[in-house]
């Protein structure tokens, strides 16, 4: 039995964090939310008051910007930006708004995908994000590309809103995530597409165990594999 690393990309919605850190736990791999980077990045900049398209300050920002992981008792881990704790800030609607436009350019890419590969150096890993499989990770033994209708995205994402006490209307959620994913797939450098070799899970119809247990499987099979 070896560790294998598993890259999981997908549109906003189809359950990749969820089913992430469910796998990561199963398997006592580590959990890297590669989209909590990006949101922190852009967090920051609304802090700064620096604009989406400053690009050169926005670079700045992220040379000051460090990032650690930190794994909790529980299995969780904690992104720490600057040493603190980031959580319900990075998902406000007024960074969701702007974290696609920040993740676009090309540079801020090419530091992201770095420091990705860096903290996913030792095998056991499960990241997730829109580029794992295709630039991060091209050679993780196990891809997975999730997948579910924009309706069922969109009325997860708005119970998820309601839960969570942020304020939320249907329509607007809807049309919010399917901008986020034009831009997200749209893109010029490292744009949202399935792998040629990732396993295309869609979640529509399927609960959270299922998948979760259908990704173990295949990885607890590549594990095994010589
Ligand atoms: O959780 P949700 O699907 O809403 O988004 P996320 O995974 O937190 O990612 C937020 C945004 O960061 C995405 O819409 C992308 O613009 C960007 N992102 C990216 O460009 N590449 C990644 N590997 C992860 C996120
Ligand atoms: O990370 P991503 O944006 O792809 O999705 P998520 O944040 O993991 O999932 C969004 C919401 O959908 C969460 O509240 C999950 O509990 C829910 N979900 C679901 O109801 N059924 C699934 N098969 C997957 C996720």
């Amino acid at each position: 039995m070896h560790k294998i690393n598993i890259a999981i990309d997908g549109p906003a919605g189809s359950g990749k964090s969820t089913v992430a850190k469910k796998v990561a736990n199963e398997l006592s791999y580590l959990y890297i939310d590669t989209g909590a980077m990006y949101r922190s990045l852009t967090f920051l900049s609304l802090q700064a008051q620096v604009s989406e398209q400053d690009e050169q300050s926005l670079i700045q920002i992220l040379e000051e910007m460090e990032i650690t992981l930190e794994q909790q008792s529980d299995g969780e881990v904690q992104v720490l930006v600057n040493g603190e704790r980031l959580g319900e800030e990075i998902r406000t609607q007024a960074v969701t708004a702007k974290v696609s436009e920040v993740s676009a350019h090309r540079k801020i890419r090419e530091e992201m995908v770095a420091r990705q590969q860096q903290l996913a150096k030792q095998k056991g890993v499960v990241l997730d994000g829109r580029d794992i499989g295709t630039y991060v990770l091209p050679g993780a033994e196990l891809k997975i590309y999730m997948d579910a209708s924009v309706e069922e995205r969109a009325k997860r994402r708005h119970l998820e809103n309601i839960a969570n006490q942020r304020h939320s209307d249907i329509t607007t959620t809807k049309e919010e995530l399917k901008r986020r994913d034009g831009l997200d797939r749209q893109r010029e450098t490292a744009p949202l597409r399935q792998a040629e070799d990732a396993v295309l899970i869609d979640t529509t119809n399927v609960t959270i165990e299922e998948v979760v247990a259908r990704i173990c499987r295949i990885a607890r099979e590549k594990e095994n594999e010589d």
